[in-house]
């Protein structure tokens, strides 16, 4: 398997996504189409355009891979390779025009992620992540392609729980906000303060760029996570679940080893369990 050649696919259709989008959004604010878990959850059609063209792009030069992504559900392959999308992660700042809103592609070979890419377009940053080649961060003016200068994201190491910059999201479903509030009362004064970005892949390359030193959050996906967690894993820092599961939906944490331990620790007799 040529997985240089999955993560310039990767790069080159998050990027024309990307680009589509923000030219979508310069034009005027998308229309919401559908709710799902709760009125606030929502979904444009510029989500469903976006992930449209992804699957497209990606089809035509991988006809026999799989997918799963947001908006459009889960398609088996033949080929091993799995495509892991979320077409707009931070619908709601892509509502409102705030710009932390990202493509996130991730390439899955028998079920490992060997490929994380995201895309966040107002920022003008792509980052890169392949399985053992470490991360990358390319910059670029919004709407051009990236840089072929590379940066090189690294988590921050050494920062301890009560110096910490920590992301958090709050998953939609009126139901999980009561117990989301509860668990931030216990983390905030515990940390240097807290950042809410509105996109999870953004969070958790904000924490392979040493913007965040920490990030968690509970019922979060596989499109939301799987790119990022490459991006943190190959910046040098640690992605997870409560005692040693994978990250998922029951809760992700990502940070610095150490820091992960002592953020673990905090956040397992708050019952995150519990939602
Ligand atoms: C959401 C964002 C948000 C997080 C939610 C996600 P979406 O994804 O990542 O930051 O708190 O849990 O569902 O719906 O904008 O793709
Ligand atoms: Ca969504
Ligand atoms: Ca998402
Ligand atoms: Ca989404």
């Amino acid at each position: 398997m040529d997985v240089d050649r999955l993560c310039e696919l990767a790069v080159a259709t998050a990027h024309e996504a990307g680009s589509m989008l923000a030219e979508e959004r310069a034009g005027g604010g998308p229309e919401v189409v559908q709710t799902k878990s709760s009125p606030t959850d929502i979904v444009t059609q510029m989500d469903r355009a976006a992930e449209r063209l992804i699957v497209d792009r990606i089809r035509a030069e991988r006809p026999g891979d799989g997918f799963l992504g947001e908006e459009g559900g889960a398609h088996e392959g033949s080929t091993g390779v799995r495509w892991v999308i979320d077409p707009i992660d931070g619908t709601v700042n892509y509502l409102y025009d705030l710009p932390d809103w990202a493509v996130s592609i991730a390439a899955q070979i028998d079920g490992e992620t060997v490929v994380g890419v995201v895309d966040i377009p107002r920022r003008g940053e792509t980052y890169v992540a392949v399985r053992g080649q470490g991360a990358r961060l390319r910059a670029a003016e919004p709407g051009v392609s990236p840089d072929p200068e590379a940066r090189t994201p690294r988590v921050n190491t050494g920062v301890p729980l009560n110096r910490a910059l920590v992301g958090t999201g709050f998953g939609y479903g009126a139901d999980r906000r009561a117990h989301q509030a509860g668990v931030l009362t216990g983390v905030l004064p515990r940390v240097r303060d807290i950042r809410r970005s509105g996109s999870c892949c953004v969070d958790m390359c904000s924490v392979a760029a040493g913007r965040l030193d920490a990030y968690y959050e509970r019922g979060v996906q596989a499109w939301d996570i799987a790119a990022g967690t490459l991006i943190v894993e190959e910046a040098g820092g640690r992605v997870g679940g409560l005692r040693g599961a994978a990250p998922g939906p029951e809760l992700t944490i990502a940070a610095a080893p150490g820091l992960f331990e002592e953020l673990h620790d905090l956040l397992l007799p708050l019952d995150p369990a519990r939602d």
